[in-house]
């Protein structure tokens, strides 16, 4: 009988102690399910995939975006049909069973290609695009506008922070960190990293830009602990935070979507030349030698302008 009891005991315990282990927390990622140890590792699905992923080191963006997508759709109101948002450069993308983004992305018939950043890098065309290679985003510059303030942050302890937040908390390595520059109110963090370093193992800077963008913006997506921006033991408010992406390969954007910097210089280029031109349209004029042909080519120049 006291043996019986004894036994019981220890199935009881085991019982306990099992369900101990096979539980856990992902500390690094809120929006998973079915977390169970395997070995050291906490693994545990991702939302709204079927992929495992493992909670020691940080989720790739692809799957962060599509877990977010699905928390975001699911158990709320609908919304009207007209209804919008400022989606933030958030869709549903498609991921690879590695994690990573499959290079060519979809809405609906809307496709278009992206980089290792799930960021769009050509114009958006019908189903039918080719996007024949994910092409690795090998830079990234993360801007961020510190809220109005006297005086200035100290640069050093600025720089030790970021650099220190980089590597612990998103476990980059440092030599990918290649600057981080202070201009008040301005803090501009280059992270590059190219194919062969990336091979080489470590977290992907695409990633970690991913989960230092969304905590810099209030949306941390670690569970718990937030991230807490303090420089000198004073808290810092970040007011702006833009991402850029510099890929191996050129983006291929056409002339509708160029930036107005590049569409600026366009601009006074042509006016250049037309300038160029009626001055040289005058100067013949005044020698009583107009030729028509300059001005068949200034419209010429107007055609190709507006096609
Ligand atoms: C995807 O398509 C839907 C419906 O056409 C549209 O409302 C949504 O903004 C699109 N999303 C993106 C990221 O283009
Ligand atoms: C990647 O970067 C390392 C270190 O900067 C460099 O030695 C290597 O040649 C680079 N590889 C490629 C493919 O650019």
């Amino acid at each position: 009988m006291k043996s019986l009891c004894g036994t019981a005991l220890l199935l009881l315990l085991c019982a306990a102690a099992c369900a101990q282990q096979t539980s856990c927390i992902c500390e690094k990622n809120k929006r998973v399910s079915n977390c169970r140890m395997e070995g050291n590792i906490c693994w545990c699905n991702s939302l709204g995939s079927d992929l495992s992923v493992n909670c020691s080191t940080l989720t790739s963006k692809c799957l962060l975006m599509k877990a977010e997508m699905t928390s975001s759709k699911s158990g709320r109101r609908e919304k009207p049909k007209d209804a919008f948002e400022d989606t933030d450069g958030l869709y549903d993308p498609e991921c690879e069973n590695t994690g990573v983004f499959k290079a060519k992305q979809c809405n609906g018939t809307t496709c278009w290609c992206v980089n290792t950043a799930g960021v769009r890098r050509t114009d958006k065309h019908d189903s039918d695009l080719k996007c024949n290679q994910l092409v690795r985003t090998i830079w990234i510059i993360i801007e961020m506008k510190h809220a109005e303030r006297d005086t200035p942050l100290n640069a050093e302890s600025l720089k030790k922070f970021f650099k220190e937040t980089l590597t612990n908390r998103y476990m980059l390595d440092g030599r990918y960190i290649s600057s981080v520059l202070y201009e008040k109110p301005y803090i501009t963090i280059d992270l590059k990293q190219n194919s062969s370093e990336r091979s080489s193992g470590g977290v992907d800077i695409a990633d970690v830009a991913y989960y230092f963008e969304k905590e810099v913006k209030g949306d941390s997506i670690f569970l718990g602990n937030p991230l807490n921006v303090s420089i000198d033991n004073e808290k810092v408010q970040f007011e702006k935070t833009v991402v850029y992406y510099v890929d191996e390969i050129a983006p291929e954007f056409s002339m509708k979507s160029l930036t107005p910097g590049l569409i600026a210089v366009i601009v006074i280029i042509v006016i250049a030349i037309v300038a160029g031109i009626v001055v040289l349209v005058l100067t013949r004029r005044r020698k009583g030698k107009y030729v028509k042909a300059e001005v068949k080519e200034m419209n010429e120049m107007h055609r190709g302008l507006n096609a």
